[in-house]
């Protein structure tokens, strides 16, 4: 346990909270002591912003007249970051049993086709958006709908949520059904609009969103990489190499480019701000331009175990020098909890033997908090604990008699508590969630 107490200056009226909190400043695949674990610890929060970091007498002798909410008992942690979940997804969770392309054709796209409608679209931007908050979840790269009223009436959900979110219109001109199309043009001047709307309006950021090379023509994708060119810091994210008979077609759809990854560097879409959904089948001269391009590649473990997907090369990537950080998927995946999320990473990365990579509950928390804020380029604003940062943060309380509120009560050490947390926490264990310092969720 690091002993170390971060200050800021600044004068408006700060609270404390104390309790036990985690975090990982620096990547735990680089520092095999990056998890920063306080069991009696304060933060120092005014103006939203975290000012004083650290263990509890030493940030409490900053502010002695400042009032205390007092977390003891639960666990404190940054607020997760999802990046990659389908705001139109939301109620078609659970379509087991298909393989992506079925699973998209019979399950997801009859969904997203109703969103046409913006009244329908801004019911469920609300479920989508308070159930991302029930989840600790407190940044989201939102993956939108393919229709730019359904985007307007999530941004305005998005800003009354308090949630800092991602978000853009998606976009498909093939492939999809012919009520989901768009052309060039309309994507452009659509996603033009969207842009100038919203993109670094309140907490909302804009991400131009090609559906996937497979359903994009290149006059489609060229009219994405126009809106980069305008827009410098609008996000980028689309999906690449997710299951064997997509990458398959996708070649056969674009056979001057060298991969998948290729069609979208071809129309300036891969940099630092692009994160590229699940890539679990990629080649290593994709993973080289990935790591040179700075780009992030997001896992979403129970997405890849629900449609059988594959194994993601966590052990490839990291060696490459690619970004990793975590998404749940919605609706291909299972839920919203990125505990769920880590925990199935973990799972899968053993499975692998040889070829996985031994993840510890450092990692895990790791994956769904700073990693996540560094594949948005948001990491000087959220992602953990320390001293500057936004408090966006996620408090656990197991209900009392629940075998987890047991685990709270009896734990040795930080690892072990974390380690139970990402084991068996859910959506019923998180009591509290902030994002800058004001409260998104509490628990009934
Ligand atoms: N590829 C293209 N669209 C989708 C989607 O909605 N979900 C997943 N998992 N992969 C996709
Ligand atoms: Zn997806």
């Amino acid at each position: 346990m690091t002993h170390t107490t971060q200050t800021v200056q600044t004068s408006t009226d700060p609270v404390l909270y104390r309790a036990t909190f985690m975090h990982t400043p620096r990547s735990p695949f680089a520092d095999a002591d990056a998890l920063h674990a306080e069991d009696d610890g304060g933060l120092l929060v005014a103006g939203g912003i975290i000012l004083a970091s650290g263990p509890w007498a030493e940030v409490r002798a900053q502010a002695p007249e400042a009032p205390v909410t007092d977390l003891r008992g639960g666990l404190l942690l940054p607020g997760f970051v999802d990046t990659h979940v389908h705001y139109p997804q939301v109620r078609v969770v659970g379509g087991l049993g298909m393989p992506l392309l079925d699973w998209l054709d019979r399950n997801a796209l009859p969904e997203e086709a109703r969103l046409a409608d913006e009244g329908y679209a801004r019911v469920v931007a609300r479920e989508f958006l308070g159930a991302l908050a029930m989840n600790g979840t407190t940044t989201a790269l939102v993956f939108g709908a393919h229709y730019a009223g359904a985007m307007h009436a999530f941004f305005e959900e998005a800003a009354a949520s308090g949630l800092r979110t991602v978000a853009g219109l998606v976009v498909g001109d093939r492939l999809l059904r012919p009520e989901l199309h768009t052309t060039p043009e309309r994507a452009y001047a659509e996603g033009r609009a969207l842009i100038e709307r919203w993109h670094g309006r309140g907490r909302a950021l804009y991400a131009v969103t090609p559906r996937f090379s497979l359903s994009a023509s290149e006059g489609l994708l060229d009219a994405c990489g126009a809106l980069l060119r305008e827009f410098g810091d609008v996000r980028f994210t689309s999906h690449i190499n997710e299951n064997v008979t997509e990458v398959e077609v996708v070649r056969g759809l674009f056979p001057e480019a060298r991969d998948y990854l290729d069609t979208y560097e071809r129309a300036g879409l891969v940099g630092r701000r692009s994160v590229l959904a699940h890539n679990v089948w990629p080649s290593d001269r994709e993973l080289g331009a990935m790591a040179e391009h700075r780009c992030s590649a997001a896992h979403c473990p129970c997405s890849n175990s629900a449609l059988g997907s594959g194994f993601f090369p966590l052990r490839r990537h990291l060696a490459a020098g690619v970004h990793v950080s975590l998404g749940s998927d919605v609706g291909g995946g299972t839920g919203f909890s990125l505990l769920k999320e880590g925990l199935q990473a973990y799972f899968m990365q053993g499975l692998m033997g040889a070829e996985g990579v031994a993840l510890t509950p450092a990692h895990l928390l790791y994956l769904a908090t700073r990693a996540g804020a560094e594949a948005l380029d948001l990491g000087d604003l959220t992602g953990d604990f320390s001293a500057g940062r936004q408090f966006d943060a996620v408090h656990l309380s197991p209900p009392p008699g629940t075998p987890l509120a047991a685990v709270y009560a009896h734990a040795e050490g930080p690892g072990r508590l974390l380690a139970a947390t990402f084991a068996s926490g859910t959506q019923g264990d998180v009591a509290r969630v902030w994002v800058g310092g004001g409260e998104v969720y509490a628990r009934g």
